[in-house]
């Protein structure tokens, strides 16, 4: 497994952090969260006061955050300018953005390069939207994580702790999100890549199916 890649895509919610890291843990490979990167832009745009509404002012800044990704899946780190950044990224004006940051060209292809640098020689786990059908189309292994909306707005509000509006409210967030997700990636399995439905399944059981269908590829 050493020169390995494992591409894990999948809808937000689906418990693909949890999965991801699980795996690269229990096979001893190492881990990276795009998303996290998307995020870490995000949130470096939102402290310069870069109009993340505005597709060119984001174009135009692309280039400057210096994005750090650890890839320990027992301690993932993410900093932009020398700063740890891990809880920032998850609060609610960074998750509100991402999307619309993350669908500027000049920011993917920017990530893209950083991500393929940090893949490298393989033997990682690489979660997100884009990794078996754009960053990393010659990986091993290629699994689309996806679960029911219901089971997906759940697990996002427990994380969230419950907060205002409930389930029903994370469900809309979700949704949103899918559908300006959805313009600038297939929120749908890339070819060859084996789909696991987490809905009526346990962490466990999830990491334990898809660490099956790695070793079964490698
Ligand atoms: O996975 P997570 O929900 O943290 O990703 C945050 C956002 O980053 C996604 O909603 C999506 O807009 C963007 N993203 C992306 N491509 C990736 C990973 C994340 O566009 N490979």
């Amino acid at each position: 497994l050493s020169g390995m890649v494992v591409a894990i895509d999948g809808p937000s919610g689906s418990g693909k952090s949890s999965v991801s890291r699980g795996v690269a843990a229990r096979l001893g490979l190492r881990y990276l969260d795009t998303g996290a990167q998307y995020r870490a832009m995000t949130y470096w745009m939102l402290q310069n006061k870069v109009d993340v509404g505005d597709p060119a002012a984001v174009a135009a800044d692309a280039g400057t955050p210096v994005i750090v990704s650890g890839t320990d899946p027992a301690a993932p780190a993410i900093g932009v300018d020398g700063e740890d950044v891990a809880v920032q990224i998850r609060e609610a004006d960074v998750t509100g953005a991402v999307s619309a940051v993350a669908a500027v060209p000049e920011v993917r292809a920017r990530l893209i390069a950083l991500q393929r640098e940090i893949i490298g020689g393989g033997g990682i786990v690489v979660e997100g939207r884009d990794i078996a059908s754009v960053v990393a189309p010659a990986a091993g292994a290629k699994i689309f994580l996806t679960a029911s909306q219901e089971a997906r707005a759940a697990r996002r509000n427990t994380e969230n702790g419950g907060g205002a509006g409930g389930v029903a409210a994370t469900r809309e967030a979700l949704t949103r999100r899918d559908s300006v997700d959805s313009r600038t990636n297939a929120l749908a399995a890339a070819p060859g890549a084996v789909v696991v439905d987490a809905t009526e399944l346990t962490l466990e059981q999830v990491i334990e199916q898809v660490a099956g269908i790695v070793i079964h590829t490698a």
